[in-house]
């Protein structure tokens, strides 16, 4: 029941109509019976300043940032977490007396669903295909996680370059090159973990694959999606018939979303609650 003490949370982002986050954060809610409620907010393009500073004269507590203000809502922060810094992105911000914190929870988001996934980063191989926002994240998480080393497959090879650069800044002496996408082949001969991170195969485009040659699905030993409509891409059924390890990207949105949850509350959220929640998603 909504109520005078109910506390607002939200997310702002241009789409936003597809978002399953307030399905994930309500539902939490719900199971913690906290007086909560998160709503999505679809924000004009050129208003995220007053948005941002209008959610927070309205009392709002905390707010999730997606796609296309990850970057947008950093001058408007009154203080940003050290990694959310590094990453240069932030997708959670937490109300304090003197404004909004800033935190980027994809980064371990991803790390909490590969190690729940048994799949471990220290001393693997990565090859990260694209070099979006979603790209950065990820060879974020891979050069901290000490990867052995890292390729940037991308199909526009400067924005590769820029995102080796800009890791470099904070993991100097890290083993990451950048690749164009069409010169896979050009990999050295190893047993890789792939990551995929561009949005070939999302729904409605479900036959779309971002490498279709089977020798690169022979040099793998997991591939990683981190789609999750549909929940088995093309890339995933792709590597599957090479018997190598897949996962989605169902667990990655769920956790940097508990993740968000458990900043604004300063709790631990339970495995099992997870779980619940990638099983009702799954099902819906
Ligand atoms: P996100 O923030 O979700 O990662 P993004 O920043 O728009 O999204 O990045 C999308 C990624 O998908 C980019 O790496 C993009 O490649 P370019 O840098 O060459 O644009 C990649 N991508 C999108 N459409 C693509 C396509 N048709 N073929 C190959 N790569 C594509």
């Amino acid at each position: 029941m909504i109520n005078g003490k109910t506390q607002l949370y939200g997310l702002i982002g241009n789409p936003i109509e597809h978002t399953k986050s307030p399905f994930i954060h309500n539902t939490v809610a719900n199971y913690y019976s906290h007086n909560i409620i998160y709503v999505p907010f679809k924000v004009d393009k050129y208003k995220v300043k007053e948005a941002v500073e209008g959610l927070l004269a309205s009392n709002i507590q905390g707010l999730n940032i997606t796609v296309p203000f990850k970057e947008k809502v950093i001058p408007y922060c009154y203080k940003i977490d050290k990694e959310a810094k590094h990453i240069g992105a932030i997708n959670t911000l937490k109300r304090t007396n003197d404004g909004f914190v800033g935190y980027n929870t994809d980064v371990n988001g991803l790390h909490r669903a590969l190690i729940s996934e048994d799949i471990k980063i220290y001393g693997e191989d990565i090859i990260i295909i694209g070099a979006g926002g979603a790209a950065k994240a990820t060879a974020y998480l891979c050069a901290r996680e000490k990867a052995h080393s890292i390729y940037i497959l991308n199909r526009t090879i400067e924005k590769a370059n820029e995102l080796v650069t800009s890791i470099k800044k904070t993991f100097s002496g890290l083993d990451i090159h950048p690749l164009a996408l069409d010169d896979y082949l050009m990999l050295p001969n190893k047993r890789w973990i792939a990551i995929q991170t561009t949005p070939i195969g999302m729904h409605p485009n479900v036959k779309d694959n971002i490498i279709t040659d089977n020798s690169f699905y022979k040099q793998l030993k997991v591939a990683v999606d981190l789609i999750y409509n549909p929940l088995e891409t093309s890339f995933l059924k792709k590597a599957k018939k090479y018997n190598v390890k897949t996962t989605n990207g169902l667990k990655m949105l769920v956790y940097q979303a508990i993740l968000s949850y458990e900043i604004w509350q300063n709790i631990d959220i339970d495995d099992k609650v997870v779980i619940e929640i990638c099983n009702r998603i799954i099902n819906k």
